[in-house]
């Protein structure tokens, strides 16, 4: 994640000149040709698709589309990195199966729950769009970690954000390291969201401890920092 200097992931900061650095370096850390994190797929929360991928269009539906076979739909793999986007109501209104971000094309990876509705699922069919139903009503993480790895083959997943999504991850001990790189830039709004943040019925305040691994400061004054998260053999 990149953040600002007050822990923000979003906001003005991000558009001035002295954040340029930062960002470029958060990505290639994370998705550059020479990657520190070798992840073939990353994880984000519905919010951070909408905002910046499927715009809050809401999905054309066909309520009298045929039953769609029972389970989880695999398409075809082409090779490139899975965009795992946590939706488990069925909200996104994709318009096709890849997305492009930077210069990494990704496969877009649905992650659903028994409740959504076969209009939805067939939406996705028709765009040939893989989906994997992780828990019943709610997301159940370790069967979405199980599944990714069953299904397609997955052993290094990336938690990209947003903060609900990183700390619903973090709090059930499921994330193994902690990633950050700080702009030296804040803009103090008090609206953004946080690296990690609550949210009613799903997680709670509890607090997480975590050990520095790594110190990394550029010239530009980012600075990089590794973590080890420590619940995570107590809770996984
Ligand atoms: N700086 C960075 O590196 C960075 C990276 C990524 C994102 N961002 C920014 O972060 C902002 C959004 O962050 P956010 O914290 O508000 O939202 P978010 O984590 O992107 O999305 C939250 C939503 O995702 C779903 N969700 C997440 N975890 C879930 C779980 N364990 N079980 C069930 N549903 C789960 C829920 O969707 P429903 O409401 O549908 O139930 C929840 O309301 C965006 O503006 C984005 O651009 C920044």
């Amino acid at each position: 994640m990149q953040v600002s200097l007050d822990g923000k992931i979003i906001g003005k900061f991000m558009d001035i000149p002295e954040s340029k650095g930062s960002g470029e370096f958060f990505y290639n850390v994370a998705f550059g040709e020479n990657a520190h994190y070798k992840h073939q797929g990353w994880l984000s929360g519905r919010t951070t698709t909408d905002d910046n991928f499927t715009h809050y269009k809401k999905p054309e539906l066909d309520e009298q589309a045929p039953e769609v076979p029972a389970g989880d739909f695999v398409a075809e793999p082409t090779g490139n990195k899975y965009y795992i986007s946590i939706d488990t109501s069925g909200k996104l209104g994709w318009a096709k199966n890849t997305l492009q971000y930077g210069d990494t094309t990704a496969e877009v990876l649905e992650v659903l729950t028994e409740k959504v509705s076969n209009a939805y699922k067939a939406f996705l069919r028709e765009k040939n769009i893989s989906y994997v139903i992780a828990g019943k009503d709610s997301l159940d993480m370790e069967l979405l970690l199980q599944k990714l790895n069953d299904l397609f083959q997955m052993d290094l997943v990336m938690l990209g954000g947003g903060g609900v999504l990183n700390w619903s991850f973090i709090q059930a001990g499921l994330c193994d390291e902690v990633s950050v790189v700080i702009a030296p830039a804040a803009d103090a709004s008090a609206t953004s969201p946080s690296l990690f943040d609550t949210k009613e019925g799903l997680t709670d305040d509890t607090p997480v401890s975590f050990t520095l691994k790594n110190v990394e400061t550029k010239e530009d004054s980012t600075v990089w920092l590794t973590y080890d998260v420590n619940n995570k053999e107590t809770n996984s």
